[in-house]
């Protein structure tokens, strides 16, 4: 057993103790106020995150999951459109596309950002793809319309959203992003030569404040942000039973909205994010500095020219995934997969047909990841500890067989430059 202090995956209690005073003063403003559902305090929070995502609108919704089906729907995807995604994320993604009532379809991701590979959508698009008599872009897979694609800016990286936008304007395909793990997260642009924000890149994009989020109520909360006013209406009649005004419902819509106390946290939360957010991209170099000093043998994160990550997660890859956590979790640290089964493989997916080896870069990765402690107040004693330790995990494997056979690519070097 460690003599150390253990290291926890992720510390929701620091933060919290840090600003208790704010919130608490939130808390008593709308005991006072009795306002709890709507009014100026989710406005205020609404016209605070989209200033800070570079949108002209955010409409705060009750979840990440139903920022994303609202969405979806606001945007016209019709029950039984087919919506593209990777399979490589959290089930909300597609839940959200069920519950939107239309079908997902995958692509495989990129092996080294973990994000929907371009490449994999364009080869889906002209191979497992026609067009019909009328136009309409028909998937072989399913015999329905595909409509829209979602890309996942996954452990708070953007996905190469140039190309994307390039085939979807092709095709004709809405892109909403779900930008739930990527509060901040920037992407250069090529085609538009500037940074763009995670959530002002496709037409709609959904975040979630779940507690363990960068900007994380206390509590379940969601938005999504666009540049379109008309969206923004729409979105704001689903989530409020369908009607712009009391008991005047245009369409039947759905118990969605946000309440005022968790608005106001979010809100008093929001003027930390880009300080926390800074913190976490200091951590993540730390982590790559030592454990290039290390020699470590793991696959650290990689950030392309085009991406500043908010290291939502700190994803590494190893051979013996399952022995460094129990070895980490002996020494009193942390982690977690994310995550450990592609969602073509998931029980809940089995009618769709999908089977293993249809999206291999995908299923590799999985096999592989580990999530290491990531937050703000991650000190560098403890990174250290945490490398340490992999470093004494990787010298008992060496021990126990001296020449492994194939090993996982290691390009520590080239993948932290
Ligand atoms: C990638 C991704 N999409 C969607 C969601 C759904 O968000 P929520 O949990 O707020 O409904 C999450 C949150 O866990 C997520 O990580």
């Amino acid at each position: 057993m460690s003599t150390h202090d253990s290291i926890p995956f992720l510390d929701l209690v620091t933060p919290h103790r840090e600003l208790e005073s704010e919130l608490t003063r939130v808390f008593q403003q709308v005991l006072r106020t009795a306002g709890f559902i709507g009014g100026p305090m989710v406005e205020a929070f609404e016209k605070a995150f989209a200033s800070f995502c570079d949108t002209k609108y955010s409409v705060a919704i009750s979840s990440g999951t139903d920022a994303l089906r609202f969405a979806l729907m606001a945007c016209g995807v019709q029950p039984g459109d087919v919506v593209v995604t990777v399979p490589h994320t959290f089930i909300a993604t597609t839940e959200a596309i069920s519950q939107a009532r239309a079908l997902p379809e995958f692509v495989d991701i990129d092996e080294q950002t973990y994000n929907m590979d371009p490449e994999k959508l364009r080869e889906y698009l002209e191979s497992q793809c026609a067009a019909d008599e009328s136009g309409k872009l028909i998937s072989r897979r399913s015999g329905k319309a595909v409509t829209a694609i979602i890309p996942v800016h996954l452990y708070g990286q953007c996905a190469d959203m140039d190309p994307i936008l390039e085939l979807a304007d092709r095709y004709g395909l809405i892109v909403i992003e779900d930008a739930c793990q990527a509060h901040g997260a920037e992407y250069f642009s090529r085609k538009n030569n500037r940074w763009m924000k995670a959530g002002s890149i496709g037409r709609a994009a959904a975040f979630s404040f779940y507690p363990g989020k960068n900007l994380g109520a206390c509590g379940e909360a969601g938005a999504v942000t666009t540049n379109d006013a008309a969206l923004a209406e729409k979105i704001k009649m689903l989530r409020d039973h369908g009607q712009a005004k009391k008991y005047y419902h245009d369409v039947e819509g759905y118990n969605g909205r946000l309440d005022a106390l968790q608005a106001g946290i979010l809100h008093a939360k929001l003027l930390h994010l880009a300080k926390w957010n800074a913190q976490r991209r200091e951590r993540a170099a730390e982590y790559n500095r030592l454990f290039a000093a290390a020699d470590a043998a793991l696959v650290p994160p990689y950030e392309p020219s085009w991406s500043r990550a908010i290291y939502h997660l700190y994803v590494v890859r190893t051979e013996d995934r399952e022995g460094m956590m129990a070895h980490l979790k002996k020494a009193g640290i942390g982690t977690g997969i994310h995550y450990p089964i592609p969602l073509h493989l998931q029980k809940a997916y089995s009618g769709m047909g999908y089977l293993p080896g249809d999206f291999p870069v995908c299923e590799k990765v999985a096999a592989q990841i580990v999530s290491l402690p990531m937050y703000p107040q991650l000190t560098l004693e403890q990174q250290k500890r945490v490398v340490e330790e992999i470093v004494r995990f990787n010298e008992s494997l060496a021990l126990a067989k001296p020449t492994s056979g194939e090993s996982i690519e290691l390009a520590t070097a080239e993948r932290t430059a």
